[in-house]
C-alpha cells in the first residue's frame, strides 16, 4: 500500500504573501508575475486571510479602481488552514464539501505553504495514473481520437480568445488590453505545450501501432511538435518582452494564431480521422497478429 499523501507532498512551500495595507493593483500585479491565483495575506507576521484572483476580479467588475482599494477590504478572512502533516484525503474532502479553493498551511502561527484545487487535482491525476499502471496509453485508438479532438475544441476556444484580445490591441492599445492579451496568449501557449505532451504520450503510440505507415506518421508528428515547441517558446518570450510595442506583440499573436489553426486542421485531416484511428486493433497489439 502506497504511503498516504500529506499536504507537504503537494503544497507550494513558502508562498508569496501580501500585506493588508497594499492595494489590489499591487496584489493583482504580484499574482500575474507569479502566475498564481491566491495570495496569503499577512499582518504582523500572522495570517489574516487569503486574497484570490476572483476577489480582485469582483472588485474590478464593479468598476472600482484597483489602486483605490486595499487588500484588507477585499480579502476573505478565516481561511481554511491545515498543517503540513494533514493527509491530503482529508484536505480534498473538506475543500470539496465547503467549496474552498485553497488551504493555507500554517505551522506554529507561521504560513508555511498553500494548497490549491489545482495542486489537489494534480495529485489526483498522479494517483489515478499510478493505479492504472501509469498508462493513459491503455486507451483504444478511438478513445485517443476522442480525447485529442476534445482538446482541440478547447484550444480553438483559447485561439478565439487570444485573437480577439490581439485585434483589440491592434485597434487601440491600452494597458488593460495588453494585460488581457498577455493573459490570453500565456494561457494559449501553456495549454498547447501540455497538449503536445499528451499527443506525444498517447497519439504517437496509437499511430505507431496502426501499420508501417503509422510509424512514418508518428515520426512526422514528433518532428512537427519539436518545431511547434520552438515557435511557442519564441512567442512566449516575445509576449513577455516589456520594451516591445503592444501592437507588434498583437501582430505576433495573430500570426501564431493563424499558424496554429492551420496545424490543428492539418492534424485532424491527416492523423485524427475516424478511419485511421479505429479500434480494430487495441493500441500496442500491432505485432500480436
Ligand atoms: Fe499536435
Ligand atoms: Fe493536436
Amino acid at each position: 500500500m502506497a504511503e498516504l499523501l500529506t499536504v507537504r507532498d503537494v503544497m507550494t512551500a513558502a508562498p508569496h504573501a501580501i500585506g493588508v495595507e497594499q492595494t489590489l493593483a499591487q496584489a493583482h500585479r504580484r499574482m500575474r508575475e507569479l502566475s498564481v491565483r491566491h495570495l496569503p495575506v499577512i499582518h504582523g507576521g500572522r495570517l489574516r486571510g487569503v486574497l484570490s484572483a476572483r476577489d480582485v476580479a469582483l472588485v474590478k467588475a464593479l468598476d472600482v479602481e484597483l489602486d483605490d482599494v486595499r487588500v484588507e477590504e477585499a480579502l476573505v478572512g478565516e481561511p481554511y488552514t491545515v498543517s503540513e502533516r494533514t493527509p491530503l484525503t482529508r484536505v480534498a474532502r473538506a475543500m470539496a464539501a465547503h467549496k474552498y479553493d485553497c488551504a493555507v498551511v500554517v505551522e506554529h502561527g507561521q504560513v508555511k505553504g498553500i494548497v490549491t484545487v489545482s495542486d489537489a487535482l494534480r495529485a489526483l491525476a498522479g494517483a489515478l495514473e499510478a493505479e492504472l499502471g501509469g498508462a493513459p496509453e491503455a486507451m483504444t485508438p478511438s478513445q485517443v481520437r476522442e480525447v485529442i479532438l476534445s482538446e482541440h475544441v478547447h484550444i480553438r476556444g483559447l485561439l478565439d480568445r487570444a485573437e480577439h484580445a490581439a485585434r483589440q490591441v491592434r485597434e487601440s492599445p491600452t494597458d488593460e488590453g495588453s494585460e488581457r492579451l498577455a493573459a490570453a496568449g500565456g494561457q494559449l501557449y501553456a495549454s498547447l505545450g501540455a497538449h503536445m505532451e499528451l499527443e506525444n504520450r498517447v497519439l504517437v503510440p496509437a499511430l505507431e501501432s496502426i501499420d508501417a505507415w503509422g510509424r512514418v506518421r508518428a515520426e512526422g508528428l514528433r518532428r512537427e511538435h519539436a518545431e511547434q515547441k520552438g515557435a511557442l517558446e519564441a512567442a512566449q518570450a516575445e509576449l513577455g518582452r516589456s520594451e516591445q510595442p503592444a501592437r507588434e506583440k498583437a501582430d505576433g499573436v495573430l500570426r501564431m494564431v493563424a499558424m496554429l489553426r492551420k496545424d490543428l486542421e492539418l492534424e485532424e485531416e491527416t492523423l485524427l480521422s475516424a478511419r485511421l484511428l479505429q479500434d480494430a486493433l487495441p493500441v500496442g497489439s500491432a505485432d500480436s497478429e
